[in-house]
């Protein structure tokens, strides 16, 4: 398996350093427009495999004809935001950034699935569909597994138990309308509702709401990209490995959840073909509400794309 990430930038270069690490396909080209940046870092994370015992080969490019023939692509070019702007305030830019790099991208490996990363997520993850001309299974983003790793970690944080046995699921689209199901939320087996108080829930509700925005405050000149990095990367494995996982994916709706034409994060089955299957869930009216909410946001911002 090949997989190409475009973007060599914080969350760019992370997934590809993570993919490289674990060792599961053979060959990763990191792509930027700015020469020299990919070829460093790759020659960097290669130098690292002796060490790290892995066997991938990473190679840095700012052509598309490195990348031909790719079987994954995970697009992460675009501007992160910074303190005060909102994922939608990226739209313009990062929809120029899309049409030239899915645009080439597309041509040069015709077959390949694209995982999108770059924001406003869910109104890029039409736009790379749109631009490529792929077909809907082809095409999906990133966000849900990181919202809901967020949400995992605030409640591992707050009942002091391992992140690992947290099973959760936030739906919706990637901003400030996403909406995590605490009614589905188990710890161990156990009911959330029944380990903590509402007010509690409803506080990390909202700071998982708000999770990319508090990293961006620390961080101030751009956002998250470790979790990010291997959010995506959890999608890549899926892929190669056929896994067929249960994962939050940002997918075209054809009706599933009352909903259609829209890209929204819902559970979806991964594997060697893309979007398998999405898993419905039925939603108590308040849940439907939130996601009505999310949908109304989202297909305005995909309207804003004008593709
Ligand atoms: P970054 O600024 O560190 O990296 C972006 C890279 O894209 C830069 O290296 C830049 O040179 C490159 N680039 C710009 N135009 C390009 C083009 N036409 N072709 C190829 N490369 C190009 O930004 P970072 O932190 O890596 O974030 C990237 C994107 O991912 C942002 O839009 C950010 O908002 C988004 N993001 C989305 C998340 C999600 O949950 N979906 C989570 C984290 C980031
Ligand atoms: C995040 O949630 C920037 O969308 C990105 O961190």
């Amino acid at each position: 398996m090949k997989v190409t990430v475009i973007g060599g930038g914080n969350v760019g270069a992370t997934c590809a350093f993570i993919l490289s690490d674990k060792n599961i396909c053979r060959e990763i080209v990191l792509l930027d427009i700015v020469e020299g940046i990919p070829q460093g870092k790759a020659l960097d994370m290669r130098e690292a495999t002796p060490v790290g015992g892995s066997s991938s080969s990473v190679i840095g490019a700012n052509d598309y004809a490195d990348t031909a023939n790719s079987d994954i692509i995970v697009m992460t070019a675009g501007k992160p935001r910074t303190p005060g702007m909102s994922r939608d305030d990226l739209l313009a830019t990062n929809v120029e950034i899309m049409r030239s790099a899915i645009g080439e991208a597309a041509k040069a490996s015709p077959n390949a699935i694209i995982i999108v990363v770059s924001n406003p997520l869910d109104a890029m993850c039409y736009a790379a569909m749109k631009i490529s001309g792929f077909p809907s299974h082809r095409v999906f983003g990133m966000a849900g597994i990181l919202d809901t790793a967020r949400y995992r970690t605030f409640i591992s944080m707050e009942l002091g138990v391992s992140v690992k046995d947290i099973a959760a699921v936030v739906l919706g689209g990637h901003g400030d309308t996403m909406v995590p199901i605490p009614r589905l939320t188990t710890v161990g087996g156990v009911p959330l509702t029944s380990l903590i108080s509402k007010d509690r829930l409803d506080a990390i509700v909202q700071r998982t709401a708000n999770g990319g925005a508090e990293i961006v405050k620390y961080l101030k000149t751009g956002s998250a990209y470790y979790a990010p990095a291997y959010a995506a990367v959890e999608m890549v494995e899926s892929i190669i490995l056929d896994q067929k996982r249960v994962l939050p994916c940002a997918v075209w709706l054809k009706g599933e959840f009352g909903e259609k034409d829209i890209y929204m994060g819902v559970p979806t089955v991964i594997g060697r073909k893309g979007v398998e299957k999405v898993l419905e869930i039925p939603l108590t009216d308040d849940e439907r509400k939130l996601f009505d909410n999310s949908a109304e946001a989202v297909r305005g911002i995909i309207q804003a794309t004008k593709l």
